[in-house]
């Protein structure tokens, strides 16, 4: 039986921060239901909810990165939190070699130290004065590749864009999970089923799946000086590798004495789900745009999606990108 309480709705699903422009553009775009009945609207082959939507337009429009800046990209749930904190921890790593008690990543959840882009700085109508950050800032985005681009190519030279991602049947579940925690309600087997619908239809928030990852994919093929590909998977199962990978690319390369000297797995452990959701700042806490920290960490399985989708929906999202991402070279097992 589903339990029925008022949800708990964040900003970005709201529509009350749209300028008339805005208002008078979402008219005129094509708009679906979301699977809890919340207006969904396609602006250039994406999906938004109305604050979203006036967000990404105000990136768009305002945003101009700077060649330090480094971009973190990906769907909801396909590995954002893990990203922030490693890239956080790479990044900064010689400011806290001599004094991990005060590694910002003990008392502040990741997504306060990697704002969203969309649905933090240029969220509400606010338009941030980015000189004030320190360089090089680490943004965070879910925005399609498409849409950032519209901002990107306001820069002189490009930044670094790191997209994490993660197969579509445990995006999808672990998507399932947070709306039931995002909203505080546990929602039944009818709204499962018409959360699968949606998502099968490409019609979720910064959806479709399959458009968002392919332009990602084909970007870090046409530029791997500033784009860098990683899939969740892979750093689970060879975190040291990946971590690395990912050093190089920021040209920040672990040393051979840093890997002697544990470094690496240092930071590892220091961003594992176990450690990050222990602490009392993810046990608490809400992040600045108001969204309970504990949210954000859950089992962090590959292949969780066996306990909650019938081998039917399972072989559905399987042959829906295997059709979808043909001939691209993309592949998920
Ligand atoms: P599960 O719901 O499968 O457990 P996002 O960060 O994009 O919102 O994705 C959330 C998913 O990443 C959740 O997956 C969550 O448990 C997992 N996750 C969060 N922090 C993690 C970490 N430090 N290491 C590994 N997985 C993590």
């Amino acid at each position: 039986m589903e339990v029925s309480q008022e949800p708990q709705l964040p900003n970005y699903m709201k529509d009350d921060h749209v300028s008339q422009e805005t208002e008078n553009l979402i008219a005129s775009l094509p708009s679906e239901k979301d699977f809890m009945g919340y207006g969904l609207y396609n602006y250039k082959g994406c999906w938004y909810y109305p604050n979203t939507l006036q967000a990404v337009l105000d990136v768009q429009k305002h945003f101009k990165p700077r060649d330090t800046d480094i971009i973190l990209a990906s769907l909801p749930k396909g590995g954002t939190t893990w990203l922030k904190s490693l890239v956080f921890s790479v990044v900064h790593r010689e400011k806290y070699q001599e004094n991990q008690q005060i590694h910002p990543l003990l008392s502040q959840n990741p997504h306060d130290l990697v704002p969203f882009l969309e649905l933090e700085l240029y969220a509400n109508s606010q338009t941030p004065d980015l000189t004030k950050f320190p360089s090089p800032m680490i943004f965070s985005t879910h925005m399609h590749l498409q849409a950032l681009r519209e901002a990107t190519t306001k820069a002189s030279s490009p930044c670094k864009i790191v997209y994490v991602c993660r197969g579509i049947k445990d995006t999808f579940v672990s998507g399932w999970h947070y709306r039931n925690m995002l909203h505080r309600s546990k929602m039944g087997q009818a709204t499962f089923e018409l959360m699968f619908d949606a998502y099968c239809r490409g019609v979720l928030l910064y959806g479709p799946y399959w458009e968002h990852v392919l332009s990602y994919w084909n970007g870090s093929l046409e530029d791997k000086e500033n784009f860098l590909f990683m899939r969740y998977e892979e750093i689970i199962e060879e975190p040291r590798v990946q971590i690395k990978r990912l050093a190089e690319f920021l040209n920040c390369p672990f040393t051979e004495e840093e890997e002697e000297n544990g470094s690496v797995e240092e930071i590892l452990k220091l961003c594992s789900l176990r450690n990050l959701s222990n602490l009392e700042v993810n046990k608490k806490g809400t992040t600045r745009i108001g969204i309970d920290t504990q949210v954000f960490f859950r089992k962090g399985e590959v292949g969780d999606w066996k306990n909650h989708l019938t081998p039917h929906m399972a072989k559905t999202f399987d042959e829906i990108v295997e059709h979808r991402l043909r001939g691209s070279g993309l592949i998920f097992q």
